[in-house]
C-alpha cells in the first residue's frame, strides 16, 4: 500500500477507526490530517486552533521546522542501533541533556510511563543500596489524583476508578496520600522503608490541580529530612509548559529524580528521560533495565533540537506572558456555570460547576464547531493548553472563540445534554 497517497475523508476515517481500532479512547469527532504551529486542519481543509497540544507534547508547535529537519536528517543516516552497540550520537545527547538540566546522568527511555517505571525501579534500588531498606520492602509514596500512565504499576497507584478498577491484582509497595498536604507527607515519609515520593508539581490529568504556594519547597524539605528521593514527574508540566523550564523552578527546588517526556521530542516521536545523580542511576547495572528503542539515534537528534528550540525561542517566558493574558481573558468571562479558572503558564483549566447541568464534553464539541480543539478531563473540567509558540493575537483569537461558545451556551440556559466521557490522554 502506498501510504503517502492514502488520505481518507473524515467520515471514512472515523468509520474505519471505530470498526478496527480498540475502543480504549473516546475522541472528539474531528479528523486531522495536517498541522503547523498552533493550527491543525481536517482532510476537508477546516482549520482548528489546537488547545491541547497532544497533552503538552507539542509545546514547540506542530511540525516545528527545526525539529522536523533534525528528524529527517538523522532518519536518512542512522535510526536504530539498539543498545548492543554505541552510536555516534547517544553520548553527545547524554552530555547535552545532563548539562542542560544539571544532573550527573540520564537513563533514556521512550514513553512517559516508562520514565515513571524507570524512576520507581531506580528509587527501589537506591532504597536497598543506600537506605538499607530490607529486601522487597521498599515503598514509594504517591498522591491522590496522580496520573502517570496505564501500566500495571501506574494503575496500582491510581485513585481514578476508570484507570484502576477491574485490572487487579495490583502491585504492592505503594502508598497513596492526599495531594497538597505536607502533614500527610511528613507522616508517610517517616516510614523508614520509603525510598521515594513521586508526584506531579501540578496535576495535569486530575484537572490542572495547582498546589498551594510553598508545596514544592515543603516536599523538597520533607524528602531531605526523611532521606527519601524526591521524584518529580514533569512529563506534562516540564519543558516550559508552566512558564518556567521546569515547574519545580517556580519554587527553586531541585528534585533528586526528574522525569521528562512528551515535549522532549516536540511531538515527533516518543522520547522520555530520567535524570538523576551517579548514586541513583548507577544503582542499575547492565541487563537490569533497558529498552530496544531507548536512546535511539533518531530520538537523540530530535530531543537535542527540541530542547534547543525551547531556549532559542524563549518559550518559558512566552508561556508565562501568554498564560497571564489567557487566564485574565478567561476570568473576564463570568458565567454562573463556570466554577473556576486556574493554571500556570499555558497549562490552564476551566472548571464547570458540578450542578450546572453543563458537561465539559458538550462544551468541547461546541468549541470544536467554532474552530478550537480542547478535551475534557473528567466530567466538568476543560484543559486549555495551546502550543507555547502562540502569540498575543493568537491567544486573543482563542479567547474570542471561547467567549462566543460560552455565550451560546449561556443563551441555551447553560443546559446541554449529557454525553459519555471517553478515556483521556
Ligand atoms: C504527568 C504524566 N506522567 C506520565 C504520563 C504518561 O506518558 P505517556 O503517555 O507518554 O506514557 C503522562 C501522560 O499524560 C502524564 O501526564
Amino acid at each position: 500500500m502506498d501510504t503517502t497517497m492514502t488520505r481518507l475523508d473524515s467520515p471514512t476515517a472515523i468509520e474505519l477507526d471505530e470498526r478496527h481500532n480498540a475502543h480504549n479512547y473516546h475522541p472528539l469527532p474531528v479528523v486531522l490530517s495536517r498541522a503547523e504551529g498552533i493550527y491543525m486542519w481536517s482532510p476537508e481543509g477546516t482549520r482548528y486552533i489546537d488547545c491541547l497540544s497532544a497533552y503538552s507534547a507539542v509545546n514547540q508547535g506542530h511540525c516545528h521546522p527545526r525539529i522536523v529537519k533534525a528528524l529527517t536528517d538523522q532518519a536518512s543516516r542512522l535510526t536504530l542501533t539498539s543498545r548492543a552497540f554505541f552510536s555516534d550520537i547517544l553520548g553527545e545527547y547524554c552530555r547535552y541533556i545532563t548539562e542542560y538540566f544539571g544532573y550527573d546522568r540520564v537513563l533514556p527511555m521512550n514513553t512517559g510511563v516508562e520514565g515513571g517505571e524507570t524512576a520507581c525501579k531506580l528509587a527501589r534500588r537506591w532504597g536497598y543500596l543506600h537506605k538499607h531498606v530490607p529486601d522487597n520492602q521498599a515503598r514509594i509514596v504517591f498522591v491522590e489524583g496522580n496520573f502517570w500512565g496505564r501500566t500495571l504499576a501506574a494503575i496500582s497507584t491510581s485513585t481514578d476508578p476508570v484507570c484502576h478498577d477491574g485490572f487487579g491484582p495490583y502491585m504492592p509497595g505503594f502508598d497513596v496520600i492526599p495531594y497538597d498536604d505536607l502533614q500527610a507527607l511528613d507522616k508517610a515519609l517517616s516510614n523508614p522503608h520509603v525510598a521515594g515520593f513521586m508526584f506531579e508539581p501540578i496535576q495535569g490529568e486530575a484537572g490542572v490541580m495547582v498546589p498551594k504556594d510553598g508545596y514544592l519547597k515543603g516536599v523538597r524539605d520533607l524528602c531531605t529530612k526523611h532521606k527519601v528521593l524526591m521524584i518529580a514527574d514533569e512529563i506534562q508540566t516540564g519543558l516550559c509548559r508552566t512558564g518556567k523550564m521546569l515547574c519545580c523552578d517556580h519554587e527553586n527546588v531541585r528534585p533528586d529524580i526528574l522525569i521528562l517526556g512528551k515535549a522532549l521530542s516536540g511531538g515527533v516521536l516518543p522520547v522520555s528521560a530520567v535524570l538523576s545523580s551517579d548514586e541513583v542511576i548507577l544503582g542499575i547495572k547492565p541487563g537490569e533495565h533497558g529498552s530496544t528503542y531507548g536512546g535511539n539515534p533518531l530520538a537523540c537528534a530530535v530531543a537535542m533540537e527540541a530542547l534547543q528550540v525551547l531556549k532559542d525561542e524563549n518559550l518559558a517566558d512566552n508561556a508565562e506572558k501568554m498564560g497571564q493574558i489567557f487566564r485574565q481573558g478567561l476570568r473576564s468571562l463570568s458565567y454562573p456555570w463556570i466554577a473556576q479558572v486556574r493554571g500556570k503558564g499555558l497549562l490552564n483549566a476551566v472548571e464547570i460547576d458540578h450542578d450546572a447541568g453543563v458537561h465539559a464534553w458538550d462544551v468541547c464539541l461546541a468549541l470544536k464547531e467554532n474552530g478550537l480543539l480542547a478535551k475534557p478531563t473528567h466530567d466538568c473540567i476543560i484543559r486549555l493548553a495551546p502550543p507555547l509558540v502562540a502569540n498575543e493575537a493568537q491567544i486573543n483569537e482563542m479567547l474570542a472563540i471561547i467567549h462566543k461558545t460560552f455565550e451560546d451556551i449561556n443563551v441555551l440556559g447553560g443546559r446541554l445534554a449529557t454525553q459519555p466521557l471517553g478515556g483521556d490522554d
